[in-house]
């Protein structure tokens, strides 16, 4: 089992969208995936179908205060043989931070607690690095940074860099970096060229070939609940998540 978090520190530079789309692309390409929603607004949860209106299902927050700790139970098929969905609710951040005062335990989501049968788990984390974020990080084999195509999601990226390094120090050794990819990619301007350049030249390899362009239909795809493969599978930002997965999944067998 390989746990993938996609992190960024920065607000709006496309972490949910990236999450439930490479999952989605990671379970069509036949690898057992689960989605694990660790953002208490739930957007991830949202895109794979576990909104408001689509009934109660247990999520992260029934876990916490379960006794008996039984992850699975908040595990639930997500639209695809080899989708699943661990969701959020609204009441995750207040109900994390209950249970922590507590808890001997430092973080509550253990590697060991989420069923072996899965062969990627992609977190989608909040945008800030607050404890969901770091139990995300203390679990994880590789971080995922989206950058949006900004001079100043660019510059930004300092912050979630040294949040990164203090992780790999103080919480989880063994944690690497699987890559940093550009998004929301507007193809008719300079800007987003040298963005990708400016970061080309400052990760080198660590920065995927592939960019993720603007699409609308991506956020379509969002708020009518499904990935982009099942809303709109010949849209361009479909082609795009399929293409930057093929790519990540290879980077895991190196
Ligand atoms: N490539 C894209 N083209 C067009 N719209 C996009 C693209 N990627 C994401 N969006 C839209 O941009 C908005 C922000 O994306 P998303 O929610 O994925 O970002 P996020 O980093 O998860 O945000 P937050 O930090 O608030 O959790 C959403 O409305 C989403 O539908
Ligand atoms: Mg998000």
């Amino acid at each position: 089992m390989k746990i993938v978090v996609v992190i960024n520190n920065k607000g709006g530079v496309g972490k949910t969208t990236s999450a439930v789309n490479i999952a989605a692309w990671c379970a069509r390409f036949g690898h057992k995936t689960l989605l694990a929603d660790f953002d208490p607004s739930a957007g991830a949860s949202r895109h794979l179908g576990f909104g408001p209106g689509a009934g109660r299902v247990k999520t992260l927050c029934d876990y916490l205060v379960d006794a008996s700790r039984d992850l699975s139970a908040a595990i639930h098929p997500a639209g695809d043989e080899q989708l699943f969905c661990l969701p959020a609710e609204p009441s995750l951040a207040d109900f994390y931070l209950e249970v922590a005062e507590d808890a001997a335990e430092a973080f509550f989501i253990s590697r060991e607690q989420i069923p072996q049968e899965f062969d990627l788990v992609i977190c989608d984390c909040p945008p800030n690095m607050g404890p969901l974020a770091m139990n995300a990080l203390a679990i994880a084999d590789y971080a995922l940074i989206p950058v949006q195509a900004q001079y100043l999601a660019v510059a930004g990226l300092e912050v979630t860099d040294d949040m990164l390094s203090k992780a790999r120090r103080h919480l989880n050794p063994r944690l690497r970096t699987l890559g940093y990819f550009v998004t929301h990619f507007d193809r008719r301007t300079r800007s987003a060229a040298e963005v990708y350049d400016t970061l080309k030249q400052r990760y080198g390899d660590l920065l995927l070939p592939t960019v993720i362009g603007m699409n609308i239909k991506l956020a379509e795809a969002a708020r009518a609940g499904e990935p982009i493969l099942r809303y709109a599978p010949s849209a361009r930002g479909a082609l795009e998540y399929g293409e930057l997965t093929r790519a990540l999944l290879a980077r895991m067998q190196d």
